[in-house]
């Protein structure tokens, strides 16, 4: 009865390892744990599930007794004759001891087996038949299709450029904003934007000027022979527009271990 403690408790710790992770700030590189954290939990919980039934069968009180529903249920999943009777249906030959046996597949394989058969079918003539479904080639074609417009809307004729780009105040925009900044941004210029290897940015003076035209500029091609890089192959023009948007948003936030002004004084009025 014992011997099933020990690997529950594991499974038991290994879910308050993932949950605890839930408590995390929710931003899009978590979503991906999330997901696959979640089917993990869900085998866990199923196989916790399966060590308490069979522990419960050892102790003699199985929960098939309690509940003739699942008596009924387990004579229709299984209609092999169990090992100690196996010799009741043994063939009528013996190779050099090798004997012949003739058990039922268990009905849960053959119905599955049915169903891949109906499947089949169904697949046939949805794809094959009456097309009504895209194969992989005009998948893939309508899923380019999709990516040229959404690639026109970003980089085509009237997308965002330093010529014609705003300042953005919605909070949803600067908060992408600021993933971005923390994520490609901060190891040069601190993770409040206090200056490190590339300069504060949230003091009143600036190299390249404090406009959202001239920032934009600057995220786009970068600086090189300084060292800050362009991000234009990297960021589209939307999240480019977004953190810098952020980065205006940073100005007087007066973080600690700011880096001395570097550029001349702007006047923001
Ligand atoms: C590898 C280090 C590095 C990274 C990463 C980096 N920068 Fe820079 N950045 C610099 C340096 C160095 C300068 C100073 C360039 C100069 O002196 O002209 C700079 C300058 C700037 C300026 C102009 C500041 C001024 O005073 O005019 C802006 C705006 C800027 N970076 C934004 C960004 C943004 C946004 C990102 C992330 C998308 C980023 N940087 C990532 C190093 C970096």
């Amino acid at each position: 009865m014992e011997k099933l403690t020990k690997p529950k408790m594991i499974i038991m710790l290994l879910i308050s390892i993932i949950t605890t992770g839930y408590a995390q700030k929710v931003d899009s590189e978590f979503s991906g744990y999330i997901e696959t954290s979640f089917i993990i939990l869900l085998l866990l919980i199923a196989v916790t599930g399966v060590l308490f039934l069979l522990e419960s069968q050892s102790e003699g009180r199985s929960i098939l007794n309690l509940m003739p529903q699942l008596l009924w249920l387990k004579d229709r999943l299984t209609d092999a004759k169990p090992v100690e009777k196996e010799k009741d249906i043994l063939l009528d030959h013996d190779y050099d001891g090798i004997l012949e046996l003739d058990n039922n597949l268990p009905p849960w394989w053959k119905a599955l087996f049915y169903v891949t058969i109906v499947w089949g079918a169904i697949y046939l003539l949805w794809f094959h038949v009456f097309q009504v479904g895209n194969l992989q080639d005009a998948e893939y074609t309508e899923e380019v299709r999709i990516a040229e417009i959404e690639k026109a809307a970003l980089l085509g004729p009237g997308a965002i450029d330093e010529n014609n780009v705003t300042k953005l105040t919605d909070p949803i925009a600067l908060s992408t904003g600021k993933e971005t900044f923390l994520k490609h941004c901060a190891a040069c210029h601190g993770r409040g934007g206090e200056g490190l290897v590339g300069p504060n940015l949230t003091d009143d003076y600036w190299i390249h000027g404090a406009d959202i035209k001239q920032v934009f500029l600057i995220v786009k091609n970068g600086v090189p022979e300084k060292g800050m890089i362009s991000w234009k192959s990297q960021l589209n023009p939307v999240a480019m527009q977004e953190v810098s948007s952020y980065i205006l948003s940073l100005r007087g936030s007066n973080p600690p271990n700011q880096k001395p002004p570097e550029g001349v004084m702007v006047n923001f009025n």
